[in-house]
């Protein structure tokens, strides 16, 4: 292979930068990763504060979880998703004990798009009904009907040429700046019950879809009350609620999934990332015991080649058997609470609007303004291609040797579920220094 600059240029230029205007792109070259770190090529080592897309869980270089890949490639390397194999059986077996209990019957394919696809897909099918009603601060994947599901910037640029008619957008919890202009809790939950309002008077509406904690949009924490009152209310309605966790689920909130928090059963529910902590590509949709057995007599009428690829589902053992051996979830509710405090002490900056999230899953939402509330960024700002300062602070911190994703108006602070105190603290100290050039934007304009 050629040398390192041509690996970066090739890339660069044959290989799509998504989500980017692609002459922005300049890709770093990685070489190698372990644990929370990862190297590029000229040796400089960086933190990873986003388990690079909110995924590698486990961190990086897993032994356990790279030999059962290898054990098992050697063992079945693919197989007709038609025969059963012990893989298949072992991880069903797996969630069955940690998800939902009313969850019983899987679909696996290979990404959260395809997941949250096959969920749409099945509850239309179950329903006989069409409408979805969705948030607007929502990622739901990138294809056909998982992006007409999307209430964020995303979906704007395919709007009308490839998406799916009837979805029905709803405003979200976001009590840091509601989108009500009420507060909490003398709110009412008032966003919940506006969705109880749609359902009075829309017809056709298959399901309801929602992120428990919404993810690249801002890590927005529900209210307690608020997703058993919208299981309360889509149940009166006779209406499917269908939980996206492929970012929220994996311990990456302190609980197996972020819906066990509030101690729901959805009717379906989406996972993806986490499941396999990155290592190789798995999506999962379950479904209710209802919705299996309505099968039972109609055609599953979905499918891939790739669909329960066995491989994948050993990596998924591997993962969640590393999970529990490692005592994860002690340590996300342990170094998480430690990381909340820590990131709350950048409050202080004037461009740090607010910082939220539970467990090991965190946002700074930045402003202009703390009075007002000014976003630092809009959508329309990305969409129109202008300069993002959450992308400035990312890429200062990245200079510094640590690694975060920004999106938008947001900061994503997700460490690897190992992380220590100190990989905390190095983290918060090169984000209290990039964030000074965030600062300069609120000040130069408020001042
Ligand atoms: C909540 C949520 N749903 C769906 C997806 C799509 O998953 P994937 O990128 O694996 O297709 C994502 C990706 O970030 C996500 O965060």
């Amino acid at each position: 292979m050629s040398g390192f600059e041509d690996i970066v240029e090739i890339t660069r230029k044959h290989v799509f930068g998504t989500w980017r205007v692609q002459k922005t792109w300049k890709p770093v070259n990685i070489v190698s990763a372990e644990g929370c770190y990862f190297t590029d090529s000229s040796g400089k080592k960086y933190l990873d504060l986003s388990s690079q897309l909110i995924c590698v869980n486990l961190g990086h270089s897993n032994m356990n979880v790279i030999n059962a890949i290898y054990e098992y490639m050697k063992k079945l390397q693919y197989l007709t998703p038609a025969f059963a194999c012990d893989v298949r059986a072992e991880l069903s077996r797996m969630l069955l004990e940690i998800m939902p209990k009313n969850i019983i019957k899987f679909f696996y394919s290979t990404s959260g798009t395809e997941a949250v696809e096959a969920a749409l897909k099945i509850a239309r099918m179950y329903t006989r009904k069409h409408k979805i009603i969705s948030r607007y601060r929502s990622y739901h994947g990138s294809t056909a009907a998982s992006i007409s599901i999307t209430g964020e910037l995303r979906r704007i640029p395919v709007e009308g040429y490839h998406t799916v008619p009837g979805t029905q957008f709803a405003p979200e919890c976001y009590c840091y700046r509601c989108p009500f202009k009420l507060s909490y809790p003398e709110c009412g939950i008032t966003c919940a019950e506006y969705i109880d309002y749609m359902l009075q008077h829309e017809g056709d509406v298959a399901a309801v879809i929602v992120e428990p904690v919404v993810g690249s949009n801002g890590v927005i924490v529900p209210p307690h009350e608020y997703l058993p009152r919208l299981r309360e209310i889509t149940r009166d309605h006779n209406v499917l609620l269908i939980v996206d966790e492929v970012m929220s689920g994996w311990l990456r909130t302190g609980e197996w999934f972020a819906v066990h928090h509030w101690k729901i059963e959805p009717d379906i529910m989406v996972t993806a990332k986490g499941v396999t902590s990155g290592y190789l590509p798995l999506g999962v949709t379950g479904v209710s015991r209802e919705i299996s057995e309505y099968f039972e007599e109609n055609l599953f009428a979905h499918g891939h080649t790739y669909e329960a690829h066995p491989v994948t589902l050993a990596a998924g053992i591997a993962t969640i058997n590393e999970y529990k051996r490692l005592n994860i979830r002690d340590n996300v509710l342990k170094v998480g609470e430690y990381l909340g405090k820590r990131l709350k002490e950048l409050e202080a900056h004037p461009s740090v609007g607010e910082v939220r999230g539970l467990g090991m899953f965190w946002a700074i939402d930045l402003t202009r303004d703390k009075k007002t509330k000014k976003f630092m960024n809009t959508p329309k700002d990305k969409l129109a291609g202008r300069p993002i300062v959450v992308e400035k602070v990312a890429a200062k911190a990245s200079e510094l040797g640590v690694f975060i994703i920004g999106w938008v108006n947001n900061l994503l602070v997700a460490p690897p579920l190992i992380a220590t105190r100190e990989d905390i603290d190095r983290g918060v100290e090169v984000l209290d220094e990039a964030l000074k050039l965030a600062d300069q934007e609120a000040s130069s304009k408020t001042s």
